[in-house]
């Protein structure tokens, strides 16, 4: 994707657009990680495993299998269906630019005007006073979301977003403070790659 990109806070036509990126991430990125990941577990091969062989020992290898398959389809469907409460919990994507107002950044492209990703941060922590025993810093933001559209991945909107973040963060003389999946490998190593440290908690 040629050209520049510009950053603007969201405004309320933008909000359909928007919910769509994020859900993006949430139920189609999320969901595929989490299954790459787990299918590669000891745990979840071995429980296949057994499946197999109880339907072998009963004599029964069709329902040896169908169990496995049952067992496959339900860990492959878990992330979606525990995403898809998370994301209907989340009434907050349906008033965008009235809760987070210019905490919800948008980026868009110069030349088309099209939006090809967001960040949104709040200037407190929601969930956490500590991270693995660590007490948080007093003055912490949270990086709330960071998505991107696929087709425009790669091209340094997701740097441009969180420097963007973290320049506002800078001046408040606060810290920022964001947790991402063990399984969103994209998105640690994205973080890595920006001078973040993973903190398992
Ligand atoms: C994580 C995310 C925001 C990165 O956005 P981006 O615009 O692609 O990031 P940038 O172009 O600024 O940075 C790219 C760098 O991030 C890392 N990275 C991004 N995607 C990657 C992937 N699929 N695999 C490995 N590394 C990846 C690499 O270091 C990459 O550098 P490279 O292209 O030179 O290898 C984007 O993948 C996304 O929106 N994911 C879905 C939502 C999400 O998971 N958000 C973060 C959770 S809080």
């Amino acid at each position: 994707m040629a050209g520049g990109f510009r950053l603007r806070t969201v405004r309320k036509d933008d909000e359909e657009v928007c919910k769509r990126i994020w859900l993006i991430g949430i139920m189609e990125d999320l969901p595929r990680l989490w299954w790459k990941h787990n299918s590669r577990q000891p745990g979840f091969l071995l429980v296949c495993f057994i499946l197999v062989f109880v339907g072998y020992y009963c004599e029964s290898m069709l329902l040896g299998f169908a169990a496995a398959l049952s067992w496959i389809y339900y860990i492959k469907m878990r992330a979606k269906w525990g995403n898809a409460f998370y994301v209907a919990s989340r009434k907050d994507m349906d008033a965008i630019s009235e809760i987070y107002r210019e905490r919800f950044i948008v980026a868009e492209s110069q030349a088309t005007g099209e939006i090809l990703g967001t960040a949104c941060y709040q200037t407190f922590v929601e969930n956490y006073t500590h991270w693995n025993g660590e007490k948080l810093p007093e003055n912490c933001w949270e990086l709330f979301s960071l998505s991107v559209k696929p087709a425009a991945r790669r091209l340094g909107l997701g740097k441009l977003l969180l420097e963007e973040v973290e320049k506002r963060a800078r001046i408040d003389g606060a810290d920022l403070f964001f947790t991402a999946s063990v399984c969103n490998h994209p998105a640690t190593s994205f973080y890595t790659r920006n001078g973040y440290k993973v903190v398992l908690g």
